[in-house]
């Protein structure tokens, strides 16, 4: 297990319900977040998913049984129920719904469930007859009066056939609205931090353009610690594959040009403005309206004449008033020497350097591992998940935020 102290740890229960085969996308979703992940299964839930799956995910040996001496020995299960800042229960059963509702502690989960104080969290799943029931209503009101939180369940169609409610909600929609509600401190109320996130396009013909490996997961990430923390956030996004967290504004751009006017136009009204995106340094010279034919090329090499792109984070930290400004820097040599040049140039607040030599960090992987360098001082994050990441970062800007007597 993860020893870092600000990944939220969270005992993840899954009982045996279809909706279980979900139960890896959710450790992801919530290990994106920066969680640390331990699935505890019922004996049903090993029928719909794996413990391997779930082992490769999570990066933590799931727990089924409240008699397996190896486990208990690596770690009790009142020390597991202590050890968890929230018990999240996806799928929850009917039955496993009416056991929790009468204390009734049969096995490893439930027997946890009794034993953790931390807020427990359970998205219900089940036929929509099962859940109109008058005896499962009861079960969740109690449940509700015992202080759990219940998401969902949704509407929809269900895998027996039926409609109505009794879907479980999506592993993202789970992820988010637990991280959301555990114990992030809220070091940037009140503030309206503008991110930009992923790369930019710059398109040479209607099908051809110069980007970047960037898939927007640690600005996503980073917008999110952000909104958690209470900050009023602002995404400006180059083309990605995300969605967009809840309670974020996200405006999407394709160009660096683009990306430069959404961000000038919003940072006057922003107190932070974090640059995470990759933005292309330059673009194509002439941007033809037709696809360039192979004829129309010279014969053997083709030569594209490009532009310099317009600096966006220079533009911002350049000019007073401004927002108390971050940059990133993606470096492959000497990362450390070329951010401190990079923040001094550009006249910014603090940097965020990782080495993207390494093909385990940076660039479209979960993980990152950067050092923030400021005025006073710098400040090393081994690698973690991008999540967890974003959770550092935000606290360490929120605190130089405060003491440059901007908060
Ligand atoms: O998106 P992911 O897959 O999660 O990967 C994350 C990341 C590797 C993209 C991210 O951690 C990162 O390093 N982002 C900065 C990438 C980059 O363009 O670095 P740079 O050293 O080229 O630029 C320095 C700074 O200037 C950056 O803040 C950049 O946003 C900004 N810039 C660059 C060029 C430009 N025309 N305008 C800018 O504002």
């Amino acid at each position: 297990m993860q020893t870092d102290n600000h990944a939220s740890r969270i005992l993840l229960g899954i009982s045996g319900g279809i909706a279980a085969y979900k139960a890896p996308l959710l450790v992801r979703n919530l290990r994106t977040r920066g969680a640390d992940v331990v699935p505890v299964l019922t004996q049903n839930a090993s029928r719909f998913v794996t413990e391997t799956a779930l082992q490769a995910v999570a990066d933590n040996r799931p727990r089924t049984e409240l008699w397996d001496a190896e486990a208990e020995a690596a770690m009790g299960h009142i020390e597991l129920a202590r050890w968890a800042d929230a018990v999240v229960i996806a799928p929850a059963t009917a039955n496993l719904i009416a056991r929790l509702a009468n204390g009734i502690a049969d096995d490893l989960l439930t027997t946890l469930y009794l034993a953790t104080t931390a807020p427990v969290f359970i998205a219900p799943a089940m036929n929509v007859k099962m859940w109109e029931h008058a005896a499962t209503q009861r079960n969740i009101q109690r449940l509700r009066d015992d202080g759990v939180t219940v998401l969902g369940p949704a509407h929809g169609e269900q895998a027996c056939g039926e409609f109505g409610p009794g879907r479980m909600i999506e592993p993202q929609e789970i992820a988010e609205a637990v991280t959301a509600a555990i114990g992030t401190p809220r070091v940037l109320d009140g503030t309206r931090v503008l991110i930009t996130a992923g790369p930019t396009r710059e398109f040479l013909d209607p099908v051809r353009f110069i980007s970047n490996r960037s898939s927007g997961r640690q600005g996503f990430a980073l917008a999110e610690a952000a909104r958690n923390a209470g900050a009023e956030v602002t995404l400006v996004a180059g083309p990605v594959h995300l969605s967009t967290p809840t309670g974020i504004e996200r405006i999407d751009v394709v160009s660096a040009r683009e990306m430069k006017d959404a961000v000038t136009e919003r940072a006057p009204d922003a107190d932070i403005f974090v640059s995470v995106a990759a933005v292309a340094d330059y673009r194509p010279h002439t941007v033809h309206d037709q696809k360039l034919k192979k004829s129309q090329q010279q014969s053997g090499d083709f030569r594209v004449a490009l532009k310099e792109n317009e600096d966006i984070v220079g533009s911002i930290a350049g000019v007073e008033p401004r927002p108390f400004v971050v940059g990133f820097a993606a470096e492959t040599e000497n990362p450390l020497e070329y951010a401190r040049e990079k923040r001094r140039r550009k006249c910014m607040d603090a940097i965020v350097v990782n080495d993207v030599s390494d093909a385990a960090i940076g660039f479209d992987s979960s993980d990152n591992a950067v050092t923030l360098i400021h005025a006073g001082g710098e400040v090393g994050l081994p690698k973690m998940p991008k999540g967890a990441i974003a959770r550092r970062l935000v606290d360490e800007i929120a605190t130089l935020y405060a003491s440059a007597g901007r908060g």
